[in-house]
């Protein structure tokens, strides 16, 4: 298996919607991914994830634009005649076929002998999990066991690029987790290209090498989870990516790559700040702050739910605004109630800054 790289160019697609219009589902994207990298669009609901990932796939063709797998110009080209296979939501297994069967599938039309045929499905069900359950019908396995198999088949042909659609949506939250793991392990091992589509943050957080942020047809942002999640480049990326809170800002001055800005009336450094100036906008995560006893901005707690792993607490500032603070509190200690008073710290590492 050779990996190779993917690059959209200029991607496009509109379709025909009714009543003489047209819904622009792809607007102009550019991205290049790296041979054996793992790459996750992630956005909302319709916001073109699955119609980019069809035309790579090859069932949709773009309205303009071009899609090259390695260094060849597979826009126009049929499914069959690109080397990418695609793992689906629905599995999209054959019943009435054994699980060696499905997975072997593929080969049926490829130049592979019985013998090679029977020695790749062997390996490929070994890799992903599937010893023993060779025999058995589809409807005769769980569902993580069936994801398994769509898995197995979409490898066994050894494609050069592997194309997921959310393909853990039909799991439970345990069974994706531990899915999703599988997944990232079985791509690094084979060290294939892989394009990733969910709307689920934390999957994306979890197998990508890189992300891309969808909203309606276009790229947001593209970068590793940590790059996405500590700096965001848009508002819509942050809010999109975990719990976030916005805080009204003002720049004060720059130093270097930091500025120094003052919100709720205390001055706070953030570094590696874009170049803003006036008012902006604090981006502050709700594990970037803690409660404490004394010391730091007087606030009053409004409200506190128990997670479990955190304490989730609703503050109000001094001016009136109100922000969401977590804190990993495994001993309870120190617990406030609603309606306490209590002092906000703020980790001036962990904030960021963007338009107001
Ligand atoms: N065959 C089609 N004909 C007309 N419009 C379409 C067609 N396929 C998709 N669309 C529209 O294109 C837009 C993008 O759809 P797409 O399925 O790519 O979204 P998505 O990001 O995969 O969403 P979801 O998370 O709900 O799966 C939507 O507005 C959708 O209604
Ligand atoms: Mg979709």
């Amino acid at each position: 298996m050779c990996a190779q790289k993917v690059e959209l160019r200029q991607l496009v697609k509109i379709f025909p919607a009714p009543g003489g219009t047209e819904v622009t589902a792809v607007d102009g994207m550019n991205l290049e991914i790296k041979p054996g990298e793992m790459v996750t669009f992630l956005g909302p609901s319709g916001c073109g994830k699955t119609t980019t990932l069809r035309m790579v796939a090859g069932f949709e063709m773009p309205t303009s634009g071009q899609i090259l797998i390695g260094d060849e110009d597979v826009s126009t080209k049929a499914p069959n005649e690109r080397d990418t296979a695609m793992v689906f939501q629905s599995y999209a297994l054959f019943p009435h076929m054994t699980v060696e069967e499905n997975v072997g599938y593929g080969l049926r039309f490829r130049r592979v002998s019985k013998k090679d045929a029977r020695e790749r499905v062997e390996r490929i069900m070994e890799l992903v999990g599937l010893q023993g359950l060779g025999k058995r019908a589809p409807g005769q396995l769980s569902g993580g066991q069936q994801q398994r198999v769509a898995l197995a088949r979409a490898l066994v042909v050894e494609p050069q690029v592997l194309l997921f659609d959310e393909p853990l949506s039909n799991l439970d939250a345990k069974l994706r987790e531990y899915m999703r793991e599988e997944i990232r392990r079985v791509q690094q091992e084979l060290g294939i290209t892989a394009i990733y589509v969910t709307h689920d943050q934390s999957e994306a957080m979890a197998l990508s090498d890189r992300i891309v942020v969808m909203n309606a047809g276009r790229i947001e942002q593209v970068g590793t989870p940590q790059e996405i999640y500590l700096r965001p480049a848009t508002r819509f990326v942050a809010d999109f990516i975990g719990k976030v809170n916005f805080l009204p800002c003002k720049v004060l001055e720059r130093e270097g790559r930091a500025a120094v800005v003052e919100a709720f009336g205390r001055r706070i450094t953030v570094h590696d700040a874009p170049d803003l100036r006036g008012e902006a906008s604090l981006v502050v995560r709700p594990e970037a702050m803690f409660l404490q006893k004394e010391q730091g901005v007087p606030v009053k707690v409004v409200s506190r739910v128990y997670l479990g792993s955190a304490m989730q607490y609703r503050v109000e500032l001094p001016n009136g605004d109100q922000v969401t603070v977590y804190e990993s509190n495994p001993h309870l200690q120190d617990v406030f109630s609603a309606g306490e008073p209590a002092f906000l710290r703020l980790d001036s590492n962990a904030v960021h800054l963007l338009p107001a």
